[in-house]
């Protein structure tokens, strides 16, 4: 398969590796990412999710070595303080230097789906804020066309019905996610059956809609680097 940027086996395996231990290898692989930030005390901006969970486990190993993180989650704030690693709030610490996070779905040009865990809109805001993105993730993530995970759109609630029915203008199916209230306090509704040509025009678009806060399109700001998680190792890979 081509790609931009270096390949490098962190681990190898005469059987299939499963997506937890690429979850793992792609996780250790990311502390490289940040190695050269280390002794400077930076605050490292981390993500949500399962993947991120890893990152943040492994991060501990190296806790007095940086300031503190950002966290893009009241779950993985949590996480953090549990291993004594301080986190702050973004409005304290302005830029940070890295973030790393995963996706639901990444293409060759780091353009992601992101919001399985609903934290899109706080991932978001700190990806904004980052001055590199690393984005980690298993070989099932990879994708040639974003879509096929149902793509999550956080609503404030009282406007949930009419962002619905202009996402079924849009082609999408939408479904609300039952029971779930994101750490802003606001609605999920999941567009099934919603392929995506132009990330960039769609993210826009649904941005648009009154009553949207965020959807999980990240292809204005995407990753600059995505750690993928392959039987072969781990694949350093840059936007194409
Ligand atoms: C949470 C996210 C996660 O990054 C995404 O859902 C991937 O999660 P996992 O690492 O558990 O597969 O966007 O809102």
């Amino acid at each position: 398969m081509a790609y931009n940027g270096a390949a490098f086996a962190t681990h190898q395996s005469e059987q299939d590796m499963t997506q937890d231990e690429l979850k793992d290898a792609v996780a250790a692989a990311a502390l490289d990412e940040i190695r050269p930030l280390l002794g400077r005390q930076v605050v490292i901006g981390v993500g949500t999710g399962s993947t991120a969970n890893r990152f943040i486990d492994r991060l501990a190993t190296l806790r007095g070595d940086f300031r503190g993180a950002v966290a893009s989650s009241e779950a993985s704030a949590e996480r953090l303080r549990s291993h004594g690693i301080d986190v702050f709030e973004l409005n304290e610490t302005g830029t940070v230097p890295v973030y790393v996070d995963g996706a639901d779905e990444v293409n060759a040009h780091l353009q992601m789906i992101k919001g399985g865990g609903a934290a899109l809109t706080r991932e978001k805001v700190v990806a904004a804020c980052a001055e590199r993105f690393v984005c980690i993730a298993d070989a099932s993530k990879l994708v040639e066309r974003l879509g096929d995970f149902p793509l999550p759109v956080e609503v404030i609630p009282m406007a949930r019905s009419y962002v619905a029915r202009e996402l079924v203008k849009l082609g999408a199916d939408p479904v609300y996610r039952q029971g779930v209230v994101t750490d802003n306090g606001n609605q999920i509704l999941d567009c099934y059956e919603f392929m995506i040509d132009d990330p960039v025009a769609m993210e826009a678009r649904l941005n648009a809609i009154v009553g949207v806060v965020t959807n999980g399109l990240f292809a204005a700001r995407g990753a600059d680097v995505l750690l993928l998680g392959t039987d072969q190792g781990v694949e350093r890979r840059t936007p194409q």
